[in-house]
């Protein structure tokens, strides 16, 4: 037998969200009919400018894509309000970007922190590279960071810890004042994880030139309605930028999604659009979602809303799964450790998406 790493063979596999191709043989379902509301993915679609220029790209894939990526990082560098050495681009998206810091800081037995729930990726990337989960507290209840178990949980073992605003999958945001104090109790590198920034409309940038060890994390998959090309970047002091491309992978950003990523960014109309359908959707949904007794939805400034089912009677498994018999997709949030089995996840949609999904929760609660 080949000796793979033990690690490997401890892992639990990743639980990501279920795709239309996979419901629709399953119950038998045509996929136009089937409404995805699982993976926070943008109901407006691709930027037109960007399947254009993908048109036009399409015959120069022979060629390797560019390594360097100087003005798709310039262009990252202006929408940020950063310079161009502040920014990495990751090739599988930020996830991609999670992998690099793995290699770059995690020794075998080094922690990395997590407050729970939040993005699960961390902990399954970091643990392949040795790193062992230390967990902190999210306060669901409250929707708000317990920085003071995040403070309480930094040894002298921690690299990285990881802080998710607005959080996934609670959407609730982190204060500020809550990141400095991290920041500044630590010299481990502090992850926050502003996947979900522009539907907040708050970011942390004005923190960078303080502290060298705040990482930014983005992402292409959410407002830019890029999931499928997988871009992600990040924003920190350009010394650890630099290091890092040492160990990024130098092609993993394909020639496609390169050029995507680029028109998307000067497609500044479609970037308002998707932020303000994000919104509009988000607010429709936590105000329609409320009005229904048997569930209890949570404020968020993110792109979903987390909902407790358990006044349903059902487990979060039995929820999503009338959902699916009826064509709607949501996160069964069993996955997320600080979790228990009662929660899910929606995504905004389309107005008339929502109207919909509205319409079959309220024949499922009643
Ligand atoms: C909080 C958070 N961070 C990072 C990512 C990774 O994004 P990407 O699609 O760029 O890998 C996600 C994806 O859902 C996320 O929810």
């Amino acid at each position: 037998m080949v000796r793979v790493k033990k690690i490997v063979k401890e892992l639990d596999p990743y639980v990501p969200g279920r795709s239309i191709g996979e419901i629709a043989s399953k119950y038998n379902i045509n996929p136009d009919d089937i409404i995805k509301l699982g993976s926070n993915e943008n109901p407006l679609g691709v930027s037109k400018k960007a399947v254009e220029a993908l048109k036009k790209s399409l015959d120069s894939i022979h060629q390797y894509p560019e390594s360097n990526l100087e003005d798709l990082k310039g262009k990252i560098a202006s929408y940020a309000g950063v310079k161009t050495s502040n920014i990495i681009v990751g090739g599988d998206g930020a996830d991609e970007i999670l992998d690099v810091l793995g290699k770059a800081l995690i020794e075998p037995g080094d922690e990395f922190i997590v407050p729970i729930p939040s993005y699960m990726y961390y902990e399954f990337t970091l643990k392949i590279h040795g790193g062992v989960p230390v967990y902190a507290r999210w306060d669901v209840d409250e929707n708000k960071l317990d920085v003071e178990s995040v403070i309480k949980s930094i040894s002298d073992r921690a690299k990285i810890i990881f802080l998710c605003t607005p959080n996934n999958p609670t959407g609730g945001l982190i204060d500020q004042k809550d990141i400095i104090q991290v920041l500044e109790s630590t010299d481990a590198l502090v992850v926050v994880d502003e996947a979900y920034f522009e539907f907040s409309e708050v970011d942390n940038v004005n923190l960078l030139e303080e502290y060298d060890n705040l990482f930014i994390l983005r992402t292409f998959s959410k407002v830019f309605g890029l999931a499928g090309m997988r871009i992600g970047y990040a924003i920190s002091n350009p010394e650890f930028i630099e290091l890092l491309h040492r160990v990024k992978p130098v092609f993993s950003l394909t020639k496609l999604s390169y050029v995507a990523a680029s028109a998307t960014l000067d497609d500044e109309e479609y970037i308002k659009k998707s932020i303000e359908i994000g919104i509009e959707s988000r607010e429709f949904l936590y105000e329609n979602m409320s009005k229904l007794d048997n569930i209890h939805v949570y404020p968020s400034k993110a792109n979903y809303l987390l909902v407790d089912v358990r006044k349903t009677g059902m487990s979060s498994g039995e929820f999503a799964e009338e959902l699916l018999k009826r064509g709607i997709i949501v996160r069964d949030c069993k996955s997320f450790k600080g979790l228990d089995d009662y929660w899910i996840r929606v995504s905004v949609g389309t107005m008339e998406e929502d109207k919909r999904f509205i319409e079959i929760l309220e024949s499922i609660t009643e």
